[in-house]
């Protein structure tokens, strides 16, 4: 059985007040069109097609060719949507159709609409809810026999229908073969003028199909997007569900409600993650970490035994048994091996530091490669940029670096070499040397009487 999948992502958003469109707004650094992308992915629909209007251009480059799209041009309803995808649907497929701004949707509520569908192997399948307040969702209609015979929209329905609780997700699975016959049927004889996808229900029923509505599995999987406050409502559901997957798995988290943790992450056992952290993207953090208050951590590889404190760490790697912070910048492409410490105010870019290195206060190492158990003394700077361009320097294993150094890329110092306190290096350090590269000390006695 080959299963395809419709997205509805046409429409404007127009209570979000945005420029950008709606399914381009993010829940923890993912857009909301890629969520339900990824959920139906999971539940094996092998296409997936895109129904694109409002800034379609903007859409197609930012979620790229991973979809097919079609173009709703003019917004005539949710049925009209899918119609621009008759040519997308095989005969004999089953097809899920889900909408863009559902980013809540599981692959638990999803993988149940299909058991429920196949196994009755009805035309079309409902997901619906049990909500407290039905307000502005289709209501599933059923006869005395609890039969599901359609759903009626809010702007349509009478007094009676609208004390129904059991709603329309928006979400269903057909047969395309069904689904192709009713839209060939659809009217726009409504209230609103559209061609409402709710209606080939009604359409599919009466020609003697089969039909059927399954409840999610948890009512948040449902809830739609149309708001700032609830797009903010959102971000909290799906916070919270992350969060306790990691729990679940055996990471600490002291305060869950200050900890942000984006979808693919992924964190070793018994790490704790101290309050007010995030920590973003495809990072991969190790087991036994600490991971201190006020941390970021953005797309980086964070080994064993790691213990970060009010740091920004961005795409770069952190060596087993390595302390960083308090207040540390690691910016991208830096590799830090392990057991090195990276102290207070010590800003690292571009360069990579090897096993028992120590940069403990104020420094700066940009564009450098830095051997093992290298001693860098307070203030060192890589002075790495000439106003025109970046220079590489080379810091050799045991190297000891006094406190006020400039090393002035692009330079090496070899094995072993000492650098006296305040030097300005400008030329090569030969292996076992010191260098002193400042002006000697000159006293003028009795100076400061006279000046008196
Ligand atoms: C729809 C359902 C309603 C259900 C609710 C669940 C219909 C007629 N009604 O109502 O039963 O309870 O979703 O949230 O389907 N879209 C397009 N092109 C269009 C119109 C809509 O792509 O011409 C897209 C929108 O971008 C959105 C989705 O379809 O992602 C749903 O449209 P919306 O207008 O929000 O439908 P509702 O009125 O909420
Ligand atoms: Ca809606």
């Amino acid at each position: 059985m080959n299963i395809s999948a419709i997205i509805l992502a046409a429409g404007q958003g127009t209570r979000m007040v945005s420029n950008k469109p709606k399914i381009l707004h993010q829940i923890l650094g993912k857009h909301l069109v890629e969520y339900p992308i990824d959920v139906v992915q999971k539940s094996g629909a092998e296409k997936i097609c895109l129904i694109v209007g409002h800034m379609a251009e903007d859409v197609k480059k930012t979620i790229g060719e991973g979809v097919e799209y079609r173009l709703q041009s003019e917004q005539l309803g949710t049925g009209h949507a899918v119609m621009q995808a008759i040519d997308f649907l095989s005969d004999d497929e089953e097809v899920i159709i889900l909408c863009g701004d559902t980013p809540l949707i599981s692959y638990e509520s999803i993988d149940k609409l299909k058991s429920f569908h196949l196994t009755h192997n009805h035309d079309v399948s409902v997901l619906s809810a049990i909500v407290e307040n039905p307000f502005g969702y289709g209501r599933i209609i059923r006869n005395s026999d609890e039969n599901f015979l359609r759903i009626v929209e809010e702007k349509d329905a009478n007094i009676k229908e609208k004390q129904i609780c059991e709603i329309n997700s928006g979400i269903y699975m057909f047969k395309s073969n069904s689904l192709k016959y009713a839209l060939s049927k659809l009217t726009n004889n409504n209230v609103q003028k559209e061609y409402y996808l709710t209606d080939t229900i009604e359409i599919l029923f009466k020609d003697g199909y089969s039909i059927g509505a399954t409840s999610a599995v948890n009512v948040d999987d449902i809830l739609g997007v149309n708001s700032r406050e609830q797009l903010a409502m959102a971000t909290n559901i799906m916070k919270d569900r992350i969060n306790k997957k990691h729990m679940k798995q055996g990471v600490t988290l002291i305060d869950p409600i200050s900890t942000y943790i984006e979808p693919d992450v992924v964190i070793g056992q018994d790490t704790i993650i101290e309050p007010n952290c995030i920590i973003k993207g495809n990072t991969e953090i190790g087991s036994n970490c600490c991971i201190g208050y006020n941390t970021k951590i953005d797309n980086s590889n964070i080994k064993d035994n790691v213990n970060i404190e009010i740091s920004v760490i961005l795409k770069s790697t952190i060596g087993s048994g390595t302390k960083v912070g308090p207040f540390a910048y690691v910016r991208p492409n830096s590799v830090i091996g392990k057991n090195v410490k990276i102290g207070d105010f010590v800003e690292i870019k571009n360069s990579t530091i090897d096993d028992g290195s120590k940069a403990s206060h104020l420094t700066y190492i940009g564009d450098a490669d830095v051997g093992k158990n290298v001693n860098f003394g307070c203030g060192t700077v890589v002075v790495n940029y000439d106003g025109k361009k970046k220079h590489r320097s080379t810091i050799c294993d045991n190297a000891f670096i006094g406190c006020n150094t400039n090393l002035v890329s692009p330079v090496v110092v070899n094995e072993n070499a000492y650098i006296a306190a305040g030097s300005t290096i400008t030329k090569e350090v030969p292996q076992d040397s010191l260098a002193i590269a400042r002006q000697k000390q000159k006293n003028i006695e009795n100076w400061s009487n006279r000046k008196r």
